[in-house]
């Protein structure tokens, strides 16, 4: 497995890949790496094929993070990402330094975003602000220097995939967006980078999210009527915050591409989910 760090050298070989009509295929990550970021890598590996090329990119993003969250405590440890990476089948990892991805000089700071508009006002966009701009400029930069014909996407992230879905649709990336299924732990946990945070009370606490998912499916599976969101709603936040370490950022219930709420909730309507669980901020979602 071949490591990159700059963008020059990055760019060189995406050129001659693409000279030489070899698919490539993208994982952008922050690192951090487990089970789900490994199974987008093998997913990418199916996509283009024994003679393509995948391409993991290892960036802990600093514009998506707002002031006061954990960019400065967010796991690194590259020894261990590398390893596994090398383990998934990756072919490069594209690992650029922080300067080069936002240049910066005296008198010209950084100044060009590309920023989504509309799925990105609610949900996580609603609970950070700005967080969404800093993923869109940084997959866009990511695409210009790798140049794939295939990336993946999580659907742990539902929002995120489709904010990206619609960038590459909107600014005629030549490329194809492939949402790949969210992986969860043996008791029903989704993996996150962030899971490391919790603590052993915590940890018990946090299957509570996915608790909560499934409960509302199995009410909009019984249930021969829609069911009001406003409800369900209020049902899920009391049983979520029966777990002391518990408090609901925000219950949505939405149209699973195009995102928009919806006051009654039935089969394939897409639930997702924000929880502090102590200080560790926890998001799963579902379709019902
Ligand atoms: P990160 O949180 O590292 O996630 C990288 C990719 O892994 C995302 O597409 C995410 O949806 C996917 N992923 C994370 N947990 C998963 C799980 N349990 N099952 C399946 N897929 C999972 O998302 C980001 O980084 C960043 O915003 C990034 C896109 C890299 C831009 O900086």
């Amino acid at each position: 497995m071949r490591i990159v760090n700059s963008v020059a050298g990055m760019q060189r070989l995406a050129r001659r890949w693409r000279a030489g009509q070899i698919r490539v295929g993208i994982v952008p990550t922050m690192g951090g790496l487990h089970e789900g970021h490994l199974s987008l890598m093998r997913r990418a590996r199916r996509a283009v094929g024994a003679s393509g090329q995948v391409v993991a990119t290892l960036f802990v993003n600093p514009t998506q993070f707002g002031p006061g969250e954990d960019y400065t405590k967010y796991p690194r440890d590259l020894g261990r990402d590398r390893r596994l990476c090398q383990e998934a089948g990756v072919d490069l990892l594209f690992v650029p330094r922080a300067h080069e991805m936002y240049p910066q000089t005296p008198d010209a700071e950084f100044s060009t975003w590309v920023s989504e508009e509309s799925l990105s006002q609610t949900m996580e966009g609603a609970s950070r602000p700005s967080h969404f701009r800093g993923v869109t400029t940084v997959v866009a930069k990511l695409f210009n220097i790798v140049l794939p014909d295939v990336a993946i996407f999580g659907a742990k992230d539902w929002q995120q995939a489709a904010i990206v879905r619609r960038m590459v649709r909107d600014l005629n990336f030549p490329l194809k967006v492939i949402v790949a299924p969210l992986c969860r732990e043996p008791d029903g946990l989704a993996y996150s980078s962030r899971n490391r945070y919790l603590d052993a009370e915590q940890r018990r606490q946090a299957v509570v999210l996915r608790q909560a998912l499934q409960r509302v499916r199995a009410a909009v599976r019984q249930s021969k009527r829609p069911l009001p969101a406003a409800t369900l709603r209020r049902e899920v936040k009391a049983f979520i915050q029966q777990q002391p370490a518990a408090r609901v950022e925000y219950v949505e219930f939405f149209h699973p591409e195009t995102l928009q709420p919806v006051p009654s909730v039935q089969s394939g309507t897409q639930m997702a989910l924000a929880v502090l669980v102590g200080k560790t901020r926890l998001i799963d979602n579902l379709c019902l």
